[in-house]
């Protein structure tokens, strides 16, 4: 899809109108590096935006009402009140920015009545976030035609509790400030307990990130992520009772872990084990960037999948296809599935010139087996969200 600045003005014209000043906004899709299922446990993370991005387009109007329409879902045109209560509604695709609207309302941030329009050059439901891009773009709207600004962190919650209510994920903070947050050039250490970050730069003369798309998604409604948050809560209900300090997992080592076993259910031990020792991944990974050594950066992706898989099994084979064969590449320090799960991408991290060799090598592979092309694109670290162009 075109999605340059000129068509996407001329998109939106064609549908609000002629007429009036146009902002155009960006807001990235993010991938995860490491740190898998440890956001929504007070734990680490390491995610980086990439370059497929949302855009929107928006206008001032002034009468407190709201218009969207998206690329994606052409001819429909969504409209609501700042003077009412916004609900949740069809069609879904415009509840990330009613949710986004409600919650800035709830905030007590003055919001301006807007025509906007999305368009995106980022897979929707493909595990990139792009949900937590369409919500952050919404609030950059906003504030940008408000002449507004917020702090980082109360946005980035914003955005997240719209998801929560609105489109019924209960998902945890990275994604929404990455997208928000992002540096370019660098991956992003994020402490999930004080969501404090540390940028960690990427050498773009010794590394790639190559993203690769199982283009399947096994389950959508969020039930099985709500079911994982459970069990770590199961996990951290009994630590508590031998600790009262114990707050989350991240409170949780191995050795206790190791202690109590046989105490647990198998199933719960299973996830305090991902979680926390993904954690450790996590930590060590940073370290080991900043050492260069991109060997072990690749053994501890390979682990935190063989983790995801077998103790917290949110993979499925089409994810394990592409994480097994990614690291057959010559030149391939390492591959896991990213996100979510249950489908969506695999990240692979490599040597630049493996980059051709590995995109070749997955599509004919996963081909074989399941019939589809993989859709797969090397991306560099990219800025967080913002203005590309103001009225
Ligand atoms: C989804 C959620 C994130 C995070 C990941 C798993 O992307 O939105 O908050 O929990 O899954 O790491």
């Amino acid at each position: 899809m075109d999605a340059s600045i000129e068509s996407i003005k001329r998109q939106f014209a064609d549908i609000f109108g002629e007429a009036g000043k146009l902002t155009v906004i960006r807001a990235p899709g993010r991938v995860n590096l490491i740190g898998e299922h440890t956001d929504y446990n007070d734990g680490f993370v390491l995610p980086m935006a990439i370059e497929p991005e949302v855009r929107m387009v928006c206008r001032e109007r002034q009468d407190g009402t709201i218009r969207l329409a998206s690329t994606i879902f052409p001819g429909q045109i969504v409209e609501f009140s700042l003077s009412g209560k916004i609900e949740r509604a069809e069609p879904q695709w415009a509840n990330y920015s009613r949710g986004v609207t409600a919650q800035l309302m709830a905030a007590g941030i003055p919001l301006t009545g807007m025509d906007a329009m999305i368009a995106n050059t980022l897979p929707v439901g493909g595990g990139l976030s792009s949900s937590a891009a369409i919500e952050v773009a919404t609030a950059w709207c906003f504030l940008a035609l408000g002449g507004l600004e917020i702090d980082i962190t109360r946005l980035a919650v914003i955005c997240q509790i719209a998801e929560h209510e609105y489109a019924g994920v209960p998902c945890g903070i990275m994604d929404q400030t990455i997208v928000i947050s992002a540096q370019a050039g660098h991956a992003m250490l994020l402490d999930c307990r004080d969501l404090s970050r540390q940028f960690v730069p990427l050498d773009v003369n010794e590394l790639r990130v190559v993203v690769a798309n199982t283009m399947v998604k096994h389950e959508l409604s969020g039930g099985e992520y709500a079911q994982r948050r459970k069990q770590c809560e199961e996990g951290v209900a009994y630590f508590k009772t031998l600790q009262p300090g114990v707050r989350s997992l991240r409170d949780v080592t191995l050795k206790h872990l190791e202690e109590a076993r046989g105490k647990l259910s198998d199933v719960v031990y299973r996830r305090c084990r991902h979680v926390i020792s993904e954690n450790a991944r996590t930590v060590e990974a940073v370290t080991m960037l900043g050492r260069k050594s991109y060997e072990r950066v690749g053994e501890l992706m390979v682990q935190s999948h063989a983790s995801l898989r077998d103790d917290y099994e949110v993979s499925c084979e089409e994810l394990d296809c592409l994480a097994a064969e990614a690291i057959k590449v010559k030149g391939v320090y390492g591959a896991r599935m990213t996100g979510g799960g249950f489908g969506g991408c695999i990240v692979a991290l490599v040597q630049p010139r493996a980059v051709d060799a590995l995109i070749d090598h997955l599509s004919k592979t996963y081909a074989a087996q399941f019939g589809k092309t993989p859709s797969s694109f090397v991306t560099t670290p990219a800025p967080g969200a913002g203005m590309i162009q103001d009225g």
